[in-house]
């Protein structure tokens, strides 16, 4: 196990037993302001004994703790003294290898329920005698372990809460980590400052710090090369480098053709004149769109994508080179290192109980990442943060409210946004509508309310009348989205009147449209992108 923390911060060590919801409690935890890791189930004793916590998480799990192949905790972890809170799964893990019972009831109790606490424990401080609960478990504890006792039950389960205070082990059949346990962010206080007595010093200002200092560790006099997309996780690192190590940092920024109306100035601007980051702009947009003439297929698309960048990127590191050399630069002072923002659900080691397929879903994002023949050494300022962090991060290094909540949008651009070919005609076209969908996004300030607000542009043509002309144009699709993570997602339902502004103003004033749709898909089954 190696720790990303240094040793002066309080840290929760979560154990994943493959919930959904580990994540979340990492969040929760962090939004405390005390450092949280996430680490494999199977972790040894004697791997966290090394550097110990101040507290341990078990998280929640799908499996069933008597089922083949069962996630099962090293038992000698409850040994090491340090505090540990079993949720859901985690209670199980905890009565089942403590000698309690625990029973597989073949069916889901799912939802809400109310908590009685009975006992005073600790972990309920504050909270009065009847607590709101979410509920999604499927075993159920029917005998505690010596030395347990009920901290609080409900209606359907009479050890809903346990606990051993001697030992400071705990239990919680329900899930306090969700937005549905309204009161679920004390009862996760009480165990992390109360019980576990960590320290809030998880802000951003000490993180910053830690990372800028980190960075300079790492990298000595070295030069850092950076491929700024204008997206957050690469604008924050952009941003947190520049801070750390000033001119060793140069960002390169390719303009691939397919991005949107503007994007390039708004990066030259916010970097080039309001940061003074060293910025190479490469305008290869002729070589991506030849490259695309006549091709149609999605995957290909992105594989085509994907590859010019690579070559257009390496190309740019050695002009760079090239440049300073010239310049008289000796010549062991080259670009050694490539920085990369990193984030923290790409680093933890996914468990993947009963095959959770999100991961190899969204394998095909990764297309575009540079390939490790490169020969550089990663510097990842970011790899610590939930996405939420990075954002507060970026605000706290003065980046534009602009660059830091902006929405996600894809490596290949708007390639993926305009089924099949990919001509300059349908890029004007798709660019217009866009800058539309986002002006009138943002007006009625609905733009930071949404997980993504896109146009699609669909090569069907359908038959309209302008004035007194027939017309025979192409359909846009408005892809308006919720999600937390990019991996679900349910469609806006925007005010009839914003939408039909968007549809007037489009069909008006983008030449080419005469038919605005809006996608009412969810996903699962349909994805967010059309390609
Ligand atoms: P899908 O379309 O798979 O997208 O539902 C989920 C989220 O990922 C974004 N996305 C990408 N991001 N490179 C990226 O950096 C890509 O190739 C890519 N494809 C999709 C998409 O915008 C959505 O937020």
């Amino acid at each position: 196990m190696k720790t990303e923390a240094p040793p002066k911060h309080s840290k929760i060590l979560i154990l994943d037993f493959g919930s959904q919801y580990t994540q979340v409690i990492g969040r929760r935890i962090r939004e405390l302001q005390v450092y949280s890791e996430i680490v494999r189930f199977d972790t040894p004793a004697e791997n966290i004994a090394r550097e110990p916590p101040n507290g341990i998480i078990l998280s929640g799990g799908p499996a069933s703790v008597y089922e083949n192949g069962a996630p099962q905790i090293d038992p000698k972890i409850f040994d090491l003294g340090i505090p540990i809170l079993g949720i859901c799964y985690g209670l199980m893990q905890m009565a089942h290898h403590l000698g309690g019972q625990v029973r597989y009831t073949g069916r889901r109790e799912y939802g809400a329920a109310i908590l009685d606490v009975t006992n005073g424990s600790q972990l309920f401080d504050g909270l009065g005698h009847q607590v709101d609960v979410w509920n999604s478990h499927g075993d159920e504890v029917t005998a505690l372990p010596a030395g347990f006792r009920v901290a609080a039950h409900t209606s359907s389960s009479p050890f809903a809460a346990v606990e051993d205070p001697q030992r400071k082990l705990y239990g919680l059949q329900f899930h306090p980590e969700v937005a549905h346990t309204p009161r679920g962010r004390e009862i996760l206080q009480n165990f992390v400052y109360h019980i576990c007595r960590c320290t809030m010093d998880w802000t951003m200002g000490s993180f910053i710090e830690d990372a800028c200092e980190r960075v300079r560790a790492q990298v000595g006099d070295n030069k850092v090369v950076l491929g700024l997309s204008g997206g957050v996780d690469s604008s924050v690192v952009a941003a947190l480098l520049h801070k750390a190590i000033g001119d060793q940092l140069t960002c390169i920024f390719v303009n691939n053709g397919l991005l949107r109306a503007r994007e390039e100035e708004v990066v030259q601007r916010v970097f080039g004149e309001n940061f003074h980051i060293k910025l190479k702009y490469v305008d290869a947009s002729g070589c991506f769109l030849r490259k695309l003439r006549g091709v149609t297929d999605p995957e290909e698309k992105r594989k085509i994508i994907g590859n010019e960048f690579i070559k257009v990127f390496q190309q740019a590191t050695e002009e760079l080179l090239a440049e300073d050399k010239q310049n008289g630069a000796d010549e062991h002072s080259g670009y050694r290192f490539l920085a990369q923002g990193t984030l923290y659900p790409d680093v933890i080691e996914s468990v993947s109980i009963g095959g959770n397929p999100a991961h190899v879903i969204k394998s095909h994002h990764n297309v575009g990442g540079l390939p490790e023949k490169m020969h550089f050494e990663l510097v990842e300022p970011v790899r610590q943060l939930f996405k939420d962090e990075v954002r507060q991060a970026g605000l706290h290094l003065g980046l534009p409210k602009e660059i830091v909540y902006r929405q996600p949008f894809p490596g290949p651009g708007l390639a993926v946004r305009i089924l099949g070919e990919v001509t300059p005609e349908r890029l004007r076209i798709l660019r217009d509508a866009d800058t539309i969908v986002q002006s009138e996004m943002e007006a009625s300030d609905w733009y930071y309310r949404v997980w993504q607000s896109f146009a699609v542009l669909l090569p069907v043509q359908s038959v309209g009348v302008m004035g007194d002309q027939r017309t025979y144009d192409y359909t846009i699709a408005l892809r308006i989205v919720e999600s937390q993570d990019g991996m679900t997602a349910d469609w806006v339902r925007l005010p009839y009147d914003l939408l039909a502004r968007i549809s007037n103003r489009i069909v008006n004033e983008v030449k080419g449209v005469n038919r605005v749709v809006l996608d009412i898909s969810t996903k699962p089954p349909s994805t967010i992108e059309w390609e």
